[in-house]
């Protein structure tokens, strides 16, 4: 009986800690995804900040331009897009530019441009499909980018 008893406490002793194992240090492990062919860029901590923060601030624009379709107002799409247009590449910090791949640095440049482009097109001559085909033209590049890069710090 007291055999048994020792055999049972050393069964769930080792269940325990096993499943403690996993939960506490094999997380990482089984989020990680073998597919994943992204080039990591490196930045310093402050520098992810700002790029993640940049990106919040593009799916927001492009969410106050879609509201601006649906109300037909062009005022607020281009109040919207002009927030993310070429005048803020000024904004950048130089040590992004750095650190950023050439091709990553192209893409991110192509995205201000094509707000600026929606930003221009509304006020010139407002045509809510011309927008439509603009924002696909820049969320195809805001996928082309996220397929290619990830951040680590
Ligand atoms: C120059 C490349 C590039 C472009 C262009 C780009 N992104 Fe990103 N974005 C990234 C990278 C890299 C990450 C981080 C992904 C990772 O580390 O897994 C990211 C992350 C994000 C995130 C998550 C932010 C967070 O807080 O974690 C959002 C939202 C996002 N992007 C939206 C957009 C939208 C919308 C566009 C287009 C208007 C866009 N991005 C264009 C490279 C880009």
């Amino acid at each position: 009986m007291k055999k048994l008893f020792i055999g049972t406490t050393i069964f769930f002793a080792i269940t325990t800690t096993s499943l403690a194992y996993i939960l506490l240090f094999t997380g990482t492990e089984m989020v990680k995804n073998e597919k994943d062919t992204r080039i990591t860029v490196k930045y310093a901590p402050d520098l992810r900040d700002f790029v993640l923060n940049e990106m919040r601030n593009y799916l927001e624009v492009i969410s106050e331009i879609n509201e601006g379709l649906a109300e037909d107002n062009p005022e607020k799409i281009f109040r919207a897009a002009s927030k993310q247009g070429q005048a803020s590449i000024k904004e950048t910090p130089a040590r992004l530019l750095k650190l950023s791949p050439i091709p990553c640095k192209k893409m991110g440049f192509a995205g201000h441009y094509m707000f600026q482009a929606i930003a221009d097109s509304v006020k010139t001559n407002y045509n809510p499909k011309t927008t439509i085909k603009q924002l696909a033209e820049l969320t195809n590049n805001c996928i082309v980018c996220h397929r290619t890069y990830k951040i680590e710090s």
